[in-house]
């Protein structure tokens, strides 16, 4: 059973967001009690689909005073870590099948004065996170194949999630897990329940006809738990 006592973020991802009208788009978030804001930051080499860099982080920074969390789904990641600490990033994740020298990143991240995560692809398996546990805050579960908002949520991510949540009890750790792509209220508390602490959900936010209430409505079905009930 997951032991958390904190309810659950909720990161709306930016990628489904109207970009001619995004300065209306992030104050509603805001207004509906988003926790973060999560940036997807795509280099059409990782993954097959370009979308933002820098430039736009800074702007959504200016926008809101809620916390960037910051998907990099780049290669070479290094180069650019210092780039999204100028544009106001505060939380960074970068992917596990790109980086060579994992712990030399997640400490170059640290030393931005940002908090490190690490991403893992649906076909990486839980296992290569054993040394860099204890060094992360985070770990970004995918719940779909990086590269493009509106995907089918994969649902092998719940054991995953729940596989990931005992492992992270009984190192001692607290280390907090965020799950990302086909978010939606009707695996939200599927997700919760198996240990996941923040929600990313772009599709099921931004392309509702009312954004209050699609954060309010995923927040509930998330958070509503009864703790006698068994898990799925
Ligand atoms: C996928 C991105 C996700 C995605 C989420 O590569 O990392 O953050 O935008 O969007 P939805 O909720 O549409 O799957
Ligand atoms: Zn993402």
């Amino acid at each position: 059973m997951a032991s958390k006592s904190t309810s659950v973020l909720i990161a709306p991802s930016i990628l489904a967001a109207d970009f001619g009208k995004l300065a209306e788009q992030i104050s509603a978030v805001e207004k509906a009690g988003a926790d973060l804001i999560h940036l997807d930051i795509m280099d059409g080499h990782f993954v097959p689909n370009i979308s933002f860099g820098p430039a736009i982080v800074r702007t959504v920074h200016s926008l809101t005073p809620l916390t960037l969390d910051t998907h990099l789904m780049i290669e070479n990641p290094d180069l650019y870590l210092e780039d999204f600490q100028k544009a106001g990033t505060t939380h960074v994740t970068v992917h596990m099948e790109v980086c060579r020298h994992l712990q030399g990143t997640v400490s170059m991240i640290r030393q931005l004065g940002m908090k490190p995560g690490v991403c893992l692809n649906p076909a990486t398996p839980l296992s290569t996170l054993e040394d860099i546990l204890p060094e992360i805050e985070l770990v970004l579960v995918m719940s779909v194949n990086p590269g493009f908002g509106g995907q089918k949520f994969l649902p092998h991510s719940i054991e995953k999630i729940r596989e990931l949540r005992k492992i992270i009890s009984s190192r001692g750790l607290r280390t907090k897990i965020e799950v990302d792509g086909g978010i939606d209220v009707h695996n939200a508390r599927l997700l919760v329940d198996a240990g996941a602490d923040i929600l990313v959900s772009g599709t099921a936010i931004f392309r509702s006809n009312n954004i209050a209430k699609a954060i309010s409505d995923l927040r509930s079905a998330g958070t509503d738990r009864s703790s006698s009930s068994p898990q799925q």
